[in-house]
């Protein structure tokens, strides 16, 4: 099982939205018997919290309805996972602290954008204290991000 966790800040944004965008990819191509994948945040803020009502709605608009409880990174999830991609260069480099304390571990770690088609490199910006057009943003960057993210998958897994 190739296991996959989507890193963001309060895990009610963009994190839980990744999940749920790609865990639909992976059950759409029938690849669920060899993908898993789940959500955290690097912050404590929102444990047990469902996603931020306005990512509900987005993600609603599209089809998706998302029911993970947020929850914290912990030190287990470096060996647990096979990949830890986070949404901005603050989340990287708070995973990548937390790493650097833990000596070999198993996990893999990307920015999400790397593997956005359109727009490589960036953040995937915080909507938290924005408008909904930011929520749509995120949607629409996620959509892509994932997307590539899979195509990687498969070349590397020869799958
Ligand atoms: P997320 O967005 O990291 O995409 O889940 C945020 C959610 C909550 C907060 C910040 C960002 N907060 O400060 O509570």
């Amino acid at each position: 099982m190739i296991k996959v966790l989507f890193v963001c800040l309060g895990n009610i944004c963009r994190s839980p939205l990744a999940e749920g965008l790609f865990r639909k990819l992976t059950e759409d191509s029938n690849y669920s018997e060899l993908i898993s994948c789940d959500s955290c945040g690097t912050s404590s803020y929102h444990i047990g919290d469902l996603p931020d009502n306005r990512t509900r709605i987005n993600a609603e608009k599209h089809g998706l309805i998302l029911t993970h409880r947020g929850r914290q990174l912990s030190k287990e999830d470096f060996n647990e996972f096979d990949y830890i991609l986070a949404m901005d260069s603050s989340n990287y480099e708070n995973i990548n602290f937390a790493k650097d304390k833990l000596g070999k571990i198993k996990a893999k770690i990307f920015l999400m954008r790397d593997f956005d088609k359109d727009d490589k490199g960036e953040d995937v910006p915080d909507p938290y204290y924005g408008g909904p057009e930011g929520f749509e943003n995120v949607y629409r960057i996620l959509k892509r991000s994932t997307e590539g993210f899979m195509e990687y998958l498969k070349q590397e897994h020869s799958f």
